[in-house]
């Protein structure tokens, strides 16, 4: 699974390929232009199936260009603009409009949206592939109400590589379209606060990068704050894209003939925020499999599930107001960490690298002086963890041996909870996060690795004083990979992929709950099912035309819109389906779906996971 790290290469490894000539696009032939679903057209739409947010986008009181650009060779070298509000405009909803195009060959790439310091957007790109690509994703920006009333400075890091095989640029336009909605009650955070590398000055994405960054800011926030919610932003790159993948350190060299190809620091990731150092909670992140990820040949044009708005995470942080209301500067940090068999508490640093940024949402007691409270109760046992490691070898009849299977499993619980009284003008009140977390991940390999299988479940829960509702989610993730590997570049490489996974979820969203946007619980199911077989060698970065594969992916929503009038989204579902590339099936509608369950796969040879 690494030889398509994709999204994230660096410049090092980029120029290493890119002494091989000429690109190679295919165009639809005519026999495949009859099955696709847009028969007339010769751009092909890489869809990201996602909730609207919106059931028309007909009528926006004003709307305005953020920007357009086309990023050829950015790489270090993001867009720079301004944004200011709209004119004799008034406004409640913000969406943004992401549409981008590209053609030529070109590996999909991370691309961060910051006004000024703090990061709005995160998402990635489809790749062209050979095709001429179009791709768009509406996003609601009302959270951010504030920052959409002031004039900051626009930064767009979208680092493409462009050169030799390389010729794919990504001309993109975000489009601001303002609606004046009436809610039951819009309540946007009153101020935002980064924890990011504060670069903008610089004219630079403020991402930080773990775990070689600091990962920590200090901030003073006013006396007079009644709630606070740190929002998390963190995705894995290169020897980290796979993170769910990996193993334990100790065994990255049980095939020694097949250097550099696991990964180590285990497959257990743990994002956690730090206030002065100390724990207020944690995310156990969503396994992102970008539009290169694995098997190119899978994401087009079905994108993975978040690919274009990688998930943040929330946590209240209301319980710390009685510390953090004192007017005094206070540290928040961001950390990753993996399993470690070798340390006590069996936590340790991991690869290279995170990206990381988080954004502190304030919302202010106006009547209020200062916020005071009680002593904040932790309760924050360490993650226990259940490690089963097995080597199987095999020996030959010179009397050498050598490892032929390498099967672990690893489980980690972790519960926690932290809790005050505060006093604001308007009384005294309990306040309290809680979460509940749990991972199993299973892993076989076998042909020096090259075989890769993988069963992994990630669930959770949390509870705030926000809601009386307890959110849940669940992540499961069934993966087969098998890699043929060329010797040399002018024969193809190969690999035959299996994947069925799923996003569940029954949550309270946290920004948009407060904002008003969304009112009660917001019920998310998506499950992609896909099976492909994809070519390539050093000049087709974008697969051949040999590659053939199916995806299937289904998503169900209802939620209770904070909109009156009829343009808020109740229930939505959509189903999608391609057969080599090519669209069979789009269908959606204003209603739910029937998502069946995610199944696991082989673990290797034939026998499935129980
Ligand atoms: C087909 O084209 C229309 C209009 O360009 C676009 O809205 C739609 O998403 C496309 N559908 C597919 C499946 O490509
Ligand atoms: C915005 O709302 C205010 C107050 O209701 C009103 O006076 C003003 O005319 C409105 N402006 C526009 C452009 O609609
Ligand atoms: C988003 O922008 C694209 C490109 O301009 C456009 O085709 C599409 O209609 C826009 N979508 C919305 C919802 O405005
Ligand atoms: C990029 O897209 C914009 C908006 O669709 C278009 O006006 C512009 O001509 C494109 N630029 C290039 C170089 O294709
Ligand atoms: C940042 O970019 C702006 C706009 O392009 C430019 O005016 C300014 O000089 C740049 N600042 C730095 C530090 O490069
Ligand atoms: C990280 O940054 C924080 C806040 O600026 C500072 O207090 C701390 O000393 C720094 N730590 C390291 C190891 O540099
Ligand atoms: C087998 O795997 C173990 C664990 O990774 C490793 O220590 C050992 O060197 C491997 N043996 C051989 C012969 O490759
Ligand atoms: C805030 O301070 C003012 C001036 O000292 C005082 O009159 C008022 O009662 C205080 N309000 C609260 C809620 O404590
Ligand atoms: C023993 O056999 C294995 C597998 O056939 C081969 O790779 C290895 O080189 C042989 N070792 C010796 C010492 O002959
Ligand atoms: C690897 O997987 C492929 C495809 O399923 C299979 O044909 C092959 O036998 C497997 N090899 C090993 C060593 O398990
Ligand atoms: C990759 O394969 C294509 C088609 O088989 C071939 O034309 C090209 O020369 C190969 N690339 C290299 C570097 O050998
Ligand atoms: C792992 O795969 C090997 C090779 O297929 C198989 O022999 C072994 O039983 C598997 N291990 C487990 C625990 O399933």
């Amino acid at each position: 699974m690494k030889v398509l790290s994709l999204a994230f290469l660096t410049v090092g490894i980029c120029l290493l390929e890119t002494s091989i000539a000429a690109s190679t696009t295919r165009a639809f032939t005519s026999n495949n232009r009859r099955q696709t679903a847009n028969a007339s057209s010769e751009v092909l739409e890489v869809v990201q199936a996602q909730v609207p947010p919106r059931t028309s986008y007909a009528n926006p009181a004003c709307k305005q260009t953020v920007f357009n650009h086309v990023f050829a060779n950015s790489y270090g070298i993001p867009y720079v603009g301004t944004y200011g509000p709209p004119k004799n405009c008034n406004f409640t909803t913000t969406i943004f409009n992401l549409s981008v195009t590209s053609s030529g060959a070109q590996y999909d790439r991370l691309a961060l949206l910051f006004f000024d310091d703090i990061e709005i957007w995160r998402t990635s790109t489809a790749m062209p592939g050979g095709y001429d690509i179009h791709f768009e994703y509406q996003k609601d920006m009302s959270v951010f109400d504030t920052l959409m009333r002031g004039e900051h400075k626009v930064i767009f890091d979208l680092s493409n590589v462009y050169s030799g095989v390389y010729t794919g640029a990504f001309n993109v336009t975000i489009e601001a379209l303002y609606y004046n909605d009436r809610y039951e009650n819009f309540e946007p955070a009153d101020e935002i606060y980064p924890i990011s590398a504060l670069a903008s000055s610089q004219n630079i994405s403020s991402v930080m990068s773990l775990p070689d960054d600091n990962g920590t800011v200090s901030l003073t926030l006013k006396r007079n704050v009644k709630t606070a919610v740190v929002s998390l932003l963190a995705s894995g790159n290169s020897a980290e894209e796979f993170w769910y993948t990996n193993v334990p350190s100790e065994y990255v060299n049980t095939f020694p003939s097949n250097p550099g190809w696991l990964y180590g620091y285990s497959p257990f990731r743990e994002v956690e925020l730090l206030i002065d150092g100390k724990l207020a909670g944690v995310s156990w992140p969503f396994p992102l499999l970008f539009t290169g990820g694995v098997d190119p040949g899978i994401w087009r044009p079905i994108a993975g599930i978040e690919a274009y708005d990688l998930p943040t995470f929330e946590i209240d942080v209301t319980p710390w107001l009685p510390l953090l209301c004192d007017g005094a500067a206070h540290t928040f940090g961001l950390k990753v960490v993996g399993f470690d068999n070798s340390v006590e508490g069996k936590v340790g640093t991991v690869g290279e690298n995170w990206w990381v940024t988080g954004n502190v949402f304030v919302w202010l007691d106006e009547a209020g002086n200062q916020t005071t409270g009680s002593i904040i109760e932790s309760h924050l046992p360490t993650p226990a963890f259940s490690y089963h490691p097995q080597v199987v070898t095999t020996t030959s009849s010179n009397g050498t041996v050598s490892n032929s299977s390498f099967y672990f499993s690893l489980s980690a619980h972790r519960s926690l909870s932290i809790s005050s009284t505060i006093h604001t003008s308007s009384g005294s009140r309990s306040v309290a996060w809680t979460q509940e977390l749990d991972f199993l991940n299973i892993q076989n390999m076998t042909g020096l690795a090259y075989n890769q299988s993988l069963a992994m479940s990630s669930t959770g829960s949390w509870t705030s004083s926000l809601s009386a509702e307890k959110s849940t989610y669940s992540y499961p993730l069934n993966l087969f990979s098998a890699y043929v590997i060329a010797e040399t570049s002018a024969t193809l490489s190969s690999v035959y992929t299996l994947i069925d996974r799923s996003l569940i979820q029954k949550i309270i969203n946290t920004l948009p709950y407060l904002t008003g946007t969304s009112v009660g619980v917001e019920d998310l199911a998506t499950r992609q099912n896909a099976s492909s077989m994809y070519y390539w060698n050093a000049t087709i970065v974008q697969g051949t035309d040999a590659d053939t594969g199916t995806t299937q992916q289904w998503l169900s929503y209802s939620g209770e819109p904070g909109i009156k009038g009829g343009n808020g989204v109740k229930d939505f579902s959509r189903k999608l389906e391609e057969v080599d590339d090519l669209w069979t099936m789009d269908e959606s509608a204003f209603s739910t779906i029937d998502v069946p369950a995610t199944v696991a796969l082989p673990l290797v040879e034939g026998e499935p996971i129980v």
